[in-house]
């Protein structure tokens, strides 16, 4: 190719194809054929001649995709086809129904093949092509009328504005494409940082930012910013004809258009169900947000026999999840001293909706972790939640709340006044009084919630008792009366003596759950439960030596120094007394002593999955002939009984020369 040689219109063409061709291998093929630096040279070679020559000019040069003047407001546009909305399923259950009625509706027992690919959180368009040529875009609108931004549209780079040749046939007349504009979430950070560095308030999510990106009357900002496409339909199309959906993607892939590359053709409704679980955990990988899958009929005969419903296909439907990020502002980090002294700072959060639950705290963990984050009282931060877990806040936007400094956290301790250490080693700051108010409380926190689980009494009601100076110990929560109670707004007869109530039955808790709740250093729940069973009463430990400590699983001289220290203390020694002359449970029960059986003294570990078994009926098996079942490989382990897929555990067996049981090995033994 060579400018001198051609005439400049031939030129011009060449340098069109080259740099269109170029633009689609790049967003839509994910394999480049020019570098960025000849892009530039074509580019540039083709603006100076288009200059030199304004006849030559046309709307899909690759020089036009800026340059349209900024409009007043956006024209309305009736769309071909309408663009519908879909329903929604939430769960397998209401999937598996949306199936039953489609076959129900096909009637035969004809072959039913889904597609299913990532429903992404953007914005919907429908792109105008006539003879390949872009002419004009639009965004939903209603459905049946949109608003035209076809020179918004022309600056995304994903959009070809000439389309490929696909098998090298000749363009259709005319094919509307409708895909998804979104951007990017690595553009939106960088996006969001910008906006805040000009002290322009930024957008709480991409696919505002990519609505209101469209959405611009100048098509020069519409430019600026990083926006991407997927396109997934066809409305109408006149000089080609399709079959099913997997080949309208098919098509658009081999015309320039960017097409997702995890769409999945499935033969069944099951596994469009496992694709719906595999896609949520998957989610988190993807640049770019999705909030659901989209599943569709794959044949357009049958779409087109089962009809629409107001604008919603009896074809398709979204499988949807609740967003999982969202931002908010940092009002504070307070801090909470913990019942073993422990400071845990935690953020006081302005409410917000994250993952479908409103979301005003969070725990912060230490100071390293906030430092590493660099969050700071009166930032904007991400907020993240995904499934189950505690929301966290991922981190600030951009640039701090002005006059904010680092976090550090206090040098003395907010309850009690107390100089706040940091051993050696640790990340947790600590307040070392161990009479320090805020333990108190927290201990009996603990006690009433996650130990004795006492029923209508929880943090609320200590805090206010506490209050009143009505409670210091766990003890007086044993010799509360009902007077007492009264005394208290809110509580009358009823609610007074139901407490009271509650409270006496309590004592009959097992001794492991006193044993969990007396906040004995480094006992959990766990291990609670081991020293209840291995020493059977609480005199036994109160005379355990740091080796008999020991001889339990779990325990290693750290801990059983801990642990006899707080035995051998004279306050600790009156309060366990106090609580047994309240009652309360002081040796194990019947569910909670050893079982002497043929495999006493055995402990055993279960790894992968069993397959005539669950992991509990092989467990509870073993412990009916009183083997122990632990969770991690160790010396002291007997036997590791493997299942299918097992995990590292198989591997530190081997390492450790530790017996490895097969399926069949544990029938045996079991008997
Ligand atoms: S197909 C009849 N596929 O979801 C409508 N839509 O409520 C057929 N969306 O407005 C739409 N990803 O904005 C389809 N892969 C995808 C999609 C998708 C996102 C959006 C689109 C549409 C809305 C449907």
């Amino acid at each position: 190719m060579s400018s001198r040689t051609s005439s400049p219109a031939t030129r011009v063409d060449e340098l069109r194809a080259s740099l269109n061709a170029a633009l689609i291998a790049y967003h839509a093929e994910d394999d480049p054929i020019m570098s960025d630096e000849d892009y530039d040279r074509l580019y540039d070679e083709l603006v100076a001649i288009e200059e030199e020559h304004p006849e030559l000019v046309i709307g899909d040069s690759p020089t036009q995709r800026v340059g349209s003047a900024p409009s007043e407001r956006f024209r309305k546009v009736e769309h071909l086809v309408a663009m519908g909305s879909l329903d929604k399923v939430t769960s397998e259950e209401t999937l598996v129904k949306f199936a039953e009625d489609v076959r129900k509706r096909l009637g035969t027992d004809e072959p039913i093949a889904y597609l299913a690919e990532p429903k992404i959180d953007g914005l919907a368009v429908s792109l105008l092509y006539e003879q390949g040529r872009y002419v004009r875009g639009a965004t939903r609108g209603d459905g049946q009328r949109g608003e035209d931004v076809t020179p918004n549209l022309r600056t995304i780079k994903a959009i070809p504005l000439a389309m490929k040749s696909g098998d090298g046939t000749s363009q259709p007349a005319l094919v509307e494409i409708r895909g998804e504009v979104f951007m990017p979430l690595s553009g939106f950070v960088a996006f969001t940082e910008r906006q805040a560095a000009e002290g322009k308030r930024a957008a709480p999510n991409p696919r505002n930012a990519a609505a209101g990106s469209v959405r611009q009357l100048d098509p020069a900002i519409t430019a600026g910013r990083p926006l991407s496409i997927w396109t997934y339909g066809v409305g109408q199309a006149k000089g080609v004809e399709f079959e099913s959906q997997w080949e309208i993607l098919q098509w658009l892939r081999a015309h320039g258009f960017r097409t997702n590359p995890f769409a999945e053709r499935l033969e069944s409704i099951e596994e469009v169900a496992r694709a719906a679980v595999e896609w949520e955990t998957r989610r988190a990988e993807l640049d770019y947000e999705i909030d659901g899958i989209v599943i569709k009929v794959d044949s357009l005969d049958q779409q087109r026999r089962l009809g629409a419903l107001h604008g919603r296909p009896r074809w398709a439907r979204a499988y949807k999840w609740a967003p999982i990020t969202a931002q908010t502002k940092l009002r504070k980090i307070h801090i909470r001293v913990g019942r073993t002294g422990a400071l845990n700072p935690w953020a006081e959060l302005e409410p917000v909706q994250v993952g479908g639950v409103t979301v005003s705290n969070a725990t912060l963990h230490n100071e390293a972790d906030i430092n590493r984050k660099d969050l700071r009282a009166g930032d904007t931060v991400i907020v993240q939640r995904a499934g189950d877990v505690i929301p966290q806040v991922v981190g600030p936007v951009l640039p701090h709340a002005r006059g904010s400094r680092r976090f550090r956290m206090p040098a003395c301790c907010p309850l009690c006044g107390t100089e706040i250490v940091k051993p050696e080693g640790e990340v947790m700051h600590r307040c070392p009084n161990r009479a320090c108010p805020s333990r108190g409380l927290e201990t009996l926190i603990h006690w009433v919630q996650a130990a004795m689980d006492i029923e209508g009494v929880g943090e609320q009601f200590v805090r206010r008792l506490w209050d009143h100076g009505l409670l210091r110990s766990m003890p007086d929560l044993y010799r509360l009366t009902p007077e007492q109670l009264s005394e208290l707004e809110g509580y009358g007869e009823i609610s007074s003596r139901k407490a009271i109530e509650s409270i006496a039955e309590s004592k009959a808790q097992p001794f492991s759950r006193v044993l969990f709740g007396l906040n004995i250093p480094k006992t959990g729940w766990v291990l609670a439960r081991n020293l209840a069973r291995r020493f059977g009463s609480v005199d036994a430990l109160l005379e355990a030596s740091q080796e008999d400590l020991e001889a339990v699983e779990g325990i290693g001289p750290d801990r059983a120094e801990l642990i006899a220290e707080w035995f051998a203390d004279d306050e600790n020694r009156k309060l366990v007394e106090e609580l047994r002359s309240l009652g309360l449970q002081m040796a194990a029960g019947e569910a909670e002593r050893p079982v002497d059986g043929p495999l006493t003294g055995n402990q055993y570990v279960i790894t992968g999955t069993l397959e005539a078994w669950s992991r509990d009926e092989a467990k509870a098996s073993l412990e009916a002939l009183g083997a122990k079942i632990s969770e991690s490989v160790s010396k002291k382990t007997t036997g590791v009984v493997v299942g299918e897929s097992p995990g590292s555990k198989l591997a530190k067996a081997q390492k450790l020369g530790v017996p490895v049981l097969s399926e069949d090995d544990l029938r045996a033994l079991i008997g």
